[in-house]
């Protein structure tokens, strides 16, 4: 496997299209936004430079990291040669499926496609595609370059094979995989999605602050950031979202996102990436 095509430069897009590129793949970064592109080669290059400061990589090897990267404005020609596609795009199941339905009319019949979607049913988007025991989810955490984990999901169709191949890969990665089933939000959302979302539930009732809630958090349970200041940095929108298709696909309004969630995102606080959330940046 020598090609990665990742569809969408945002926060996830990048740092899934740095890890890759890290390791010497060719990387083929996607986005319809030009704008994201070039935030997302900024960050990539800020984030080199940080590990060039702690002394992980030398500049020789940031260098080569971002000559593994091309950006490219349309799916059909970037994932014209790919071996694995990535799609990290908005967290919504009708953009998704039309993309995978895209790329697997351009990209070669041996491609796998992948999804770093953190809720939507794998199943769903195997359905938008010929190729359904060739979809897979594999899903990052935030931020890709530090954390270890990815979740590997697999669909309904998803062929053995194609789950010991994205297994072996995420090792190649320096990355630790944990195989489950098709389910809404997996695991890692399914548990961390209702914990922010009751925290923003607790500040809304006014039960106390946001730096409060967060310091409850930290010092009580070890977490090393608090659930808002985290929400924050997932993106508010992001975990409305998920909290939206775990709400339908459990038919639970357990999972209900709270108002003040809902209001936060109608006002465009979104968290780090629009300059504020439930702090401001
Ligand atoms: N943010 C997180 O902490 C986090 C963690 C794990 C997984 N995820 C998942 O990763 C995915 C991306 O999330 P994000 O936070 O990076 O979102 P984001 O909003 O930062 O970026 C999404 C990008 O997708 C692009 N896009 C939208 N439609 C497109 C299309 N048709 N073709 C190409 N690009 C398109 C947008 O222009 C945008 O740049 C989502 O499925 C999300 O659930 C997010």
């Amino acid at each position: 496997m020598k090609n990665v095509s990742v569809i969408g430069a945002g926060t996830m897009g990048n740092g899934i299209a740095h890890v890759f590129a890290q390791k010497g793949f060719k990387v083929n970064l996607i986005d319809t936004q030009n704008e994201a592109m070039e935030k997302a080669i900024n960050t990539i290059s800020k984030n080199l430079d940080r590990q060039i400061s702690k002394g992980t990589i030398t500049a020789d090897n940031k260098a080569s990291t971002l000559q593994n990267i091309t950006c490219f404005t349309s799916i059909e020609l970037g994932v014209k040669e790919a071996d694995l596609a990535i799609e990290a795009a908005t967290e919504n199941s009708a953009v998704k499926k039309t993309i995978f339905s895209t790329i697997d009319q351009y990209a070669p019949a041996a491609c796998i496609l992948a999804s770093n979607t953190s809720s939507i049913s794998i199943a769903q988007l195997a359905s938008a595609t010929q190729r359904p025991g060739k979809v897979i989810g594999m899903h990052f955490m935030n931020p890709v370059p530090v954390m270890k984990l990815v979740e590997i999901i697999n669909g309904a169709e998803t062929a053995s094979e194609v789950t010991e191949t994205i297994v072996t890969l995420t090792k190649i990665l320096d990355k630790i995989p944990c195989v489950v089933k098709d389910f809404p939000g997996f695991i890692a959302n399914r548990i961390l999605m209702p914990m922010i979302n009751e925290a923003i539930h607790a500040l809304s009732e006014g039960v106390s602050d946001a730096a409060t809630i967060d310091q409850i958090m930290k010092l009580g349970m070890a977490h090393p950031m608090g659930p808002l200041q985290l929400a924050d940095y997932i993106g508010l929108d992001v975990c409305k979202n998920i909290l939206i298709i775990m709400q339908e696909g459990f038919n639970n309004n357990k999972y209900a996102p709270c108002p003040l969630l809902i209001q936060m995102v109608d006002a465009g606080k979104l968290g780090i990436k629009s300059g504020e959330g439930f702090y401001k940046y």
